[in-house]
């Protein structure tokens, strides 16, 4: 097995460090090769996604990174802002199809923004179209408007597109995912307005006929946004397009606390994968200590589940997160009274000792 590592940037080194050390607290047999990506790829390489890091990708069974982004690059040509790390590594290794589970811990049921019954035992996942729509639609740019409300006025376009098999695959992954839990799928969709969102609709449903054992419903995103917060334990899976997905994601994980606590998966059509925290850079808490290092943990244990074949493994570090959750131990993100706030480098050491069955000091 061969796992490459991508920290990336802000917080990104230092919660993949922690990963790290619970890999290796496990005993498996595993290589491991890191690399720059992003801002700090560009610092040293001019680019933030070099031929080398992508090259190291591509070779290795899976890949676990950090984050991207920093505010300091803003004024960066497209090409050249960390951003373009993450979209080109999906774009290259065809990493289409995204997970993003939204599981709201026991132990931390009161650090949602909801009411907790509300959140109580949420165990809902999102599956995101990850290498299509108007993130990656041709064609974009810029130009003088020749037509619209205010013709020779400067313009700016994005193309929004699928093709029946982008539809296809992501809705077959969908209905088996939602076989092995709920055996509910949420499509997500504009199909009110957007063509693109009315072919969706229409080759899910269509794929919906080989899976008459899961139950198919339909939603426009909008209602998709509110009904995430008024009833979110009625969704089981929800499969949606790249953007919706994006943002629905970033609600989803509110839901249950803490995006400090969600990981992700992006995976080919051969269960290699990207495995990544649902959070971003978060540069304004950089090298201070504070950061949760369990979404990057949970994020490798999802590695090791879907890429290394090592469920038990991955088991065994679900199980330390629960525990060290239990024994009362926080990050600043998630603390709250009459719980301990531990630093970064502390959680991981908890978990690590966790992992290798000692009882969880507080
Ligand atoms: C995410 C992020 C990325 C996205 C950015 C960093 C390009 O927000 O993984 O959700 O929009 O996909
Ligand atoms: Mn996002």
């Amino acid at each position: 097995m061969k796992i490459a590592i991508l920290p990336g940037d802000g917080i990104g080194t230092e919660i993949v460090a922690e990963a790290v050390k619970v890999l290796k607290a496990l005993d498996l047999q595993f290589e491991s090769e890191q690399a720059l990506v992003g801002g700090a790829a560009y610092e040293a390489h001019g680019h933030p996604l070099p031929e080398s890091t992508l090259n190291l990708a591509k070779a290795a069974d899976a890949v676990l990174f950090g984050a991207v982004g920093d505010w300091k690059y803003d004024k960066l040509e497209r090409a050249l802002r960390p951003e373009q790390a993450i979209l080109g590594l999906r774009k290259h290794l065809g990493l289409f199809a995204n997970f993003r589970p939204a599981i709201c811990y026991e132990q931390l049921t009161h650090a949602s923004s909801l009411k907790p019954e509300l959140v109580a035992g949420l165990d809902i996942l999102i599956i995101r179209e990850l290498t299509g729509d108007i993130y990656f639609g041709q064609p974009r740019g810029r130009r003088v408007a020749v037509d619209g409300h205010f013709p020779g006025a400067e313009e700016a376009f994005d193309t929004m597109r699928y093709s029946k098999p982008e539809i296809e695959r992501i809705a077959h992954i969908a209905f088996q995912a939602a076989r092995k839990r709920g055996k509910k799928v949420t499509s997500v969709d504009k199909a009110n307005v957007l063509e693109t969102f009315q072919f969706w609709k229409d080759v899910v449903t269509e794929v919906h006929a080989q899976y008459s054992d899961v139950e198919l419903e339909h939603m426009y995103v909008d209602n998709a946004a509110m009904q995430l917060v008024k009833a979110p334990k009625k969704f089981d899976v929800v499969v949606t397009g790249n953007m919706f997905g994006d943002i629905l994601s970033d609600e989803a994980a509110m839901l249950t606390g803490s995006i400090g606590m969600l990981p992700s998966a992006s995976l080919d059509r051969n269960n290699k994968g990207l495995y990544e925290p649902s959070h971003g850079s978060a540069p304004d808490i950089a090298g201070k200590g504070i950061a949760n290092p369990l979404a990057t943990i949970l994020s490798a244990a999802m590695m090791l589940r879907f890429s290394l074949d090592q469920a038990e493994a991955a088991d065994r570090i679900e199980s330390a997160v629960r525990s060290v959750l239990s024994a009362g131990l926080r990050t600043a993100d998630i603390w709250s009274e009459g719980t301990q706030k531990v630093s970064t480098r502390d959680m991981g050491d908890a978990v690590v000792a966790a992992v290798r069955g000692a009882s969880v000091k507080t």
